[in-house]
């Protein structure tokens, strides 16, 4: 199962909006015959490439697989029917698919077809791979991530209206690479003004293109700024009041001109839901501090990446969470890591629900 997991993992960024998908097809005598992933939507699923990969050999074999085989006809044929033919004996999937037109029939299809099917095996590694599709389906909004880098008292800038450099090079790559994973990245009115970021998607490869997000109520940000270049990879999007849209027309239509589209939510919940509506699955939330606080304060914050930079930056200077304490308790599978001069670390984050 960690040998279908590792091959699902390889389409990081690339299934939306399906799942990452991997399958091994292991015979009587324990040799792997096939395996293979599911590439992107509308190519086969992970079971048909490991089985076609098995050939014959798959006959009296157990299948592993990190989500439970499609028993429905989708842009590609039900997986279900591809096992029964090629005449798999045992299947061990690692988590049930919510999706409703699978969510355990699949399993009941394969059983009653005499296949003995085991669920479970590695399933937290398998959950937490497609956090952002079981999400989707479970909740119906995105999966939320948030990214700053902080000196180590917790300051993502100097001050409000200036960029402050906190992180070094080797971070700079990592977000790089964290950026070609999501579908959507996000900041506020006041990081536009301070930093004018591009917020695109840089020397990684990526399978699809990126929406850059700005959360502006009252539209005040300059149509003029990076973010709003289209032409750079991607849809831009302004979230604003629906209040400000009224009052300010001449303002939403100097965003049309500049080729990004306002989308009206009085709330971060209404704005995350308009952007699934959208194809944004998985959003990065880039700063700054009143974005970061509003987000986690609408319990919409799902891992947390922050990079810690070995310096002060003192009291007087802009916090994370824009002076809502660092909530530590809400954190679990913490991890860090060195990247160059700074620390990495990842956590997940879990609201009492
Ligand atoms: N170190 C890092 O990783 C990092 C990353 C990004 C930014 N920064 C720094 O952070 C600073 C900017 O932070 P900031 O707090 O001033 O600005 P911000 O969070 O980027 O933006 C706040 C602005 O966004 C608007 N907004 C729209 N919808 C919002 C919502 N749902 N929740 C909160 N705000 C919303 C607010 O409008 P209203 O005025 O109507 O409330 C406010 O004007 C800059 O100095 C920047 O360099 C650091």
């Amino acid at each position: 199962m960690r040998r279908a997991l590792f091959h699902a993992e390889r389409a990081l960024g690339a299934t939306v909006p399906n799942p990452m998908v991997g399958a091994v097809v292991v015979d009587r005598a324990g040799v792997v015959v096939g395996q293979g992933f599911h590439e992107r939507a509308g190519q086969p699923h992970a079971e048909v490439v490991a089985l076609d990969a098995a050939g014959p050999r798959a006959h009296g074999a157990t299948l592993y697989v990190t989500l439970e085989p499609c028993c429905h006809v989708g842009r590609t044929g039900p997986c279900t029917k591809r096992i029964l033919a090629a005449g798999i004996s045992r299947v061990v999937a690692a988590t049930l698919d919510p999706f409703p037109r699978v969510s355990g029939q699949g399993v009941r299809e394969l059983r009653e077809a005499g296949v003995v099917v085991e669920i479970g095996l590695e399933e937290a590694a398998a959950r937490r791979l497609n956090a952002a599709y079981l999400m989707v389906q479970e909740r119906q909004r995105p999966f939320v991530v948030l990214k700053a880098a902080t000196t180590r008292d917790g300051r993502i800038a100097a001050m409000r209206d200036q960029p402050t450099a906190i992180s070094g090079a080797a971070a700079a790559r990592r977000t790089q690479r964290l950026r070609a994973s999501v579908d959507g990245i996000a900041v506020g009115a006041g990081t536009v003004c301070a930093d004018d970021p591009r917020l695109t998607a840089r020397d990684v490869v990526r399978a699809r293109p990126l929406t850059r997000v700005v959360f502006d109520r009252a539209l005040v940000t300059s149509p003029r700024a990076r973010v709003y270049d289209s032409a750079a990879g991607g849809p831009a999007i302004v979230v604003a009041d629906p209040a400000a849209m009224v009052a300010y027309p001449e303002r939403v239509e100097r965003f049309a001109q500049a080729g990004a589209d306002v989308v009206p939510a009085a709330t971060p919940d209404a704005a995350v839901r308009a952007l699934l509506a959208r194809g944004v699955h998985t959003l990065l939330v880039e700063g700054g501090a009143a974005l970061h606080r509003s987000f986690w304060e609408a319990e919409l914050v799902d891992r947390l990446h922050l990079i810690v930079a070995p310096a002060r930056l003192g009291g007087a200077a802009v916090p994370l969470f824009d002076g809502l304490a660092v909530p530590w308790s809400r954190l679990s599978r913490v991890t860090s890591v060195p990247c160059g001069p700074d620390m990495w670390m990842d956590a997940d984050v879990h609201w009492d629900r």
